[in-house]
């Protein structure tokens, strides 16, 4: 009798330890194959949700747009330029200066990339985020005005903090005016693959000007610290101060392409860089 319990307790144990087993095996199994099957297509939750997102916001910005009467103000041919680059190089770090009617489609040519918008007007902010509240914008203050271009371009060379070979970081600069130092840190942080400069407004004297955020968009540029150029692109460049600033601080030498009245300027690091210059260009 005893021996008949201790043998019942042995299968017993011994049928527990088979049923984990194959519950084991077929749990494997499930895994295995649905890994494989979803090889294009996220399986997790969290990645599922990434695509998702990605997929959701093109189409609402392909229905944006086929609504709306209101279009773009940079060309198709304009547009490509950016457009080349970003097929070529997305997911990636995408920094646009300005909310516009463009802002929807700059962030659909990111999927799974960060494209962050620089933007002076707050309720302009608001605006286009209540139609877009997938968009990332901050709202920047800037501390130069149009008036001041000239006057700006003169004095930047006597204050030693716009120096370029002092690599002095943008958001510790507060002596030289062109330095955008208000940021929110993740400008800095991060570092951009491609920067669009078609804002702030630059088109009455107590605008701010784009002469700080073309100055700015050439010191991130020249410390990349990754591999490859920085692209560059500058819309305007009818506008005088947009072409005077471009000359300064972008360099000739670095534009590789225009289209209308749109610059692309490829910019290389100077991080490993033996020669020393007290110019941009
Ligand atoms: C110079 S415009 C460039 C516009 C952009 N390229 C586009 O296609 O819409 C950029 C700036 O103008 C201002 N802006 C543009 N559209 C606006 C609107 N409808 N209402 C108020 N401000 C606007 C914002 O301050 C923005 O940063």
């Amino acid at each position: 009798m005893k021996e008949n319990a201790n043998t019942r307790l042995i299968f017993n144990d011994k049928s527990k330890y088979l049923f984990i087993g194959v519950g084991v095996l077929i749990a494997g199994g499930l895994f295995i194959s649905t890994l494989l099957l979803n090889i294009n297509t996220p399986f997790l939750c969290t990645l599922a949700g990434t695509k998702f997102d990605s997929t959701s916001t093109q189409l609402e910005t392909i229905l944006h747009y086929a609504t709306s009467r209101v279009t773009p103000q940079q060309s198709q041919a304009e547009i490509r330029l950016s457009f080349d680059v970003l097929r070529a190089r997305a997911p990636c770090n995408f920094l646009v200066f300005g909310l516009g009617h463009d802002s929807q489609m700059w962030h659909a040519f990111n999927p799974g990339g960060t494209t962050l918008f620089l933007e002076e007007d707050p309720k302009w902010v608001d605006t286009v985020l209540h139609d877009a509240p997938f968009l990332r914008a901050k709202y920047v203050k800037y501390r130069t005005q149009l008036q001041e271009a000239d006057q700006l371009l003169q004095s930047y060379r006597s204050e030693p903090d716009c120096n370029p070979t002092k690599q002095i970081p943008l958001k510790q600069n507060e002596k030289c005016k062109l330095a955008l130092n208000m940021l929110p840190d993740e400008v800095y942080d991060k570092e951009w693959d491609l920067i669009m400069i078609d804002a702030p407004r630059g088109y009455f004297a107590e605008a701010p000007g784009r002469m700080a955020a073309i100055y700015s968009a050439a010191v991130m540029a020249r410390n990349r610290k990754g591999s490859g150029v920085t692209h560059v692109y500058l819309h305007d460049v009818d506008r005088r101060v947009e072409k005077v600033y471009a000359e300064e601080f972008l360099c000739r030498k670095n534009l590789v392409k225009g289209e209308g009245r749109l610059w692309h300027f490829e910019i290389p690091s100077v991080v490993n860089s033996t020669v020393k210059s007290d110019l941009f260009c």
